[in-house]
């Protein structure tokens, strides 16, 4: 009988651990998968088109009709000032934060360093909003998944 209750109890607390080892790996197991898939944009359509008015009246004349601009975007020119970078993701867009992207389109770049114009006084920030919405629309996949997954998002 003491053998038996011995069995019972070793048996209940290897069924503890065996319960709690699988509690971790079913916990752990969603994360794993996580990790390894593609951040999915989830963007408002609608905003996407208000952005695409708003950068069709202000922003194409510069920045180009998708977002493609200046290729040799990495050198300045004679004037020492870099041209219209593109925005569809070839360049740095995407090394930045939506805040700090808000940041440049409304106060603009320093003109020494270029002539991106401040927006501030013509643009709403729920206009500016959108046109950041818009922007991101244009990203390959690969692209939206690692900006995503470095900074805060807009959806
Ligand atoms: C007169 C030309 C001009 C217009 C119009 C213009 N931009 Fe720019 N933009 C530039 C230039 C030049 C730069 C690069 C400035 C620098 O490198 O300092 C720039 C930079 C930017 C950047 C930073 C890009 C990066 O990769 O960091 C963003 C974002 C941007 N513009 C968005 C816009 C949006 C949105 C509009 C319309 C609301 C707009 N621009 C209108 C010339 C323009």
């Amino acid at each position: 009988m003491r053998y038996f209750l011995i069995i019972v109890l070793i048996s209940l607390i290897l069924g503890c651990s065996d319960e709690s080892s699988s509690l971790i790996d079913n916990a752990t197991a969603p994360t794993i998968s996580d990790q390894s898939a593609m951040a999915v944009r989830n963007l408002d359509k609608s905003q996407i088109e208000r952005g695409a008015a708003i950068y069709a009246a202000n922003c194409i004349a510069c920045h180009g009709q998708n977002g493609e601009a200046t290729p040799d975007w990495r050198k300045a020119g004679a004037d020492g000032k870099y041209p219209p970078p593109p925005l569809n993701g070839t360049a740095h867009t995407w090394h930045h934060s939506t805040e700090v992207l808000k940041k440049t389109i409304l106060k603009g770049t320093p003109p020494e360093l270029g002539s991106m114009p401040a927006w501030e006084d013509k643009l709403t920030e729920q206009q500016v909003d959108d046109v950041i919405v818009w922007i991101i629309s244009l990203w390959p996949d690969e692209i939206y998944d690692v900006w995503y997954k470095n900074f805060e998002h807009v959806d």
